[in-house]
């Protein structure tokens, strides 16, 4: 059977992207935030995932605001990127797993998440910069990709206790997949920003590290507060939250918080990094080897 090893969430801001063509990462402005991810390198070399399921947010690039599906899983064997405006190299495809989509399509269904299943589905920096991030060399990456676009973007906006459904029955669709792989979930986006009106460059420090603190020990603390609440705290594209909490909600084992990171700003974003293993017994006996 599946097995679902751990979630990680990150921060997807664009100039991450160009730094790591420029090869910028041990840059002052850049190694607070470069250097938080070697924890995560090196439990994602321990687990070794065969899947990544990414919970993110289209900006533009397969969805436009004339039609925009509130929940969207990818069904496809490959995900292009294509250029997207921000001067940004495009990536190759990501290899997806069609089997594994469509256990997920039909086991939300079935729970009455009246998905839309998208079977050719273009990636965009929310998708290409987290795994560029986790596996800095294409060559190690896992395989394969699923991706699940959740509207964070035209209002009305799934609540966060909708999203955190979704990422439970994800969860449970992935435990009742008959392959034995190894799935890491991934979520991205956020922290707190807001890039335009009268509040751009809004970024809330006490309310993001409640929601890293929240993530990793009660996250259904955070299904209490609506999708406008969280704007209101977080900023309108710190709303992104949403895709940390549906990852979140797809650790159905005994989660136990790996590694953390908080920096502000990159761009205009409080960027974070959060690794969580969905098995606490585990995570505690690497953590006695390791020390
Ligand atoms: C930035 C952040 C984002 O989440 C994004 O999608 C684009 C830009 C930024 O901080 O510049
Ligand atoms: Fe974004």
């Amino acid at each position: 059977m599946a097995k679902i090893i751990g979630g990680v969430a990150t921060t997807h801001v664009p100039s991450i992207g160009n730094a790591i063509a420029k090869g910028l990462q041990r840059d002052p402005y850049w190694a607070p935030f470069f250097g938080g991810f070697g924890a995560a390198h090196n439990w994602l070399a321990r687990e070794r995932p065969d899947v990544v399921v990414v919970f993110y947010n289209d900006h533009g690039l397969n969805f436009f605001l004339d039609k925009i599906p509130t929940f969207a899983v990818g069904a496809a064997s490959e995900y292009r990127h294509a250029d997207e405006g921000w001067g940004l190299p495009v990536s190759q495809p990501y290899p997806g797993d069609a089997e594994l989509s469509w256990h997920l399509i039909n086991s939300l269904v079935a729970d009455e998440f009246d998905v839309t299943m998208c079977q050719e589905m273009l990636v965009d920096h929310a998708f290409t910069i987290p795994l560029a991030l986790l596996w800095p060399e294409p060559d190690s990456r896992p395989v394969r990709t699923v991706p699940i676009a959740i509207n964070t973007v035209q209002h009305p906006l799934p609540s966060p206790a909708r999203c955190l459904k979704l990422g439970r029955s994800v969860g449970r669709a992935i435990a009742s997949f008959d392959r034995d792989i190894k799935v890491l979930i991934l979520g991205t986006g956020g922290l707190s920003h807001q890039l335009d009106g009268a509040r751009a460059g809004f970024i809330n420090k006490d309310f993001d590290l409640m929601c890293l603190d929240k993530l990793a020990n009660d996250p259904d603390a955070l299904a209490r507060y609506s999708s406008l609440q969280i704007v209101e705290a977080a900023g309108s594209q710190g709303v992104e939250l949403l895709n940390w909490i549906a990852m979140r909600g797809a650790l159905t084992g005994e989660v136990a918080k790996v590694h953390s990171n908080y920096h502000i700003p990159i761009s205009n974003t409080a960027s974070a990094l959060l690794v969580l293993s969905n098995d606490a017994e585990a995570a505690q006996t690497q953590y006695r080897k390791a020390s």
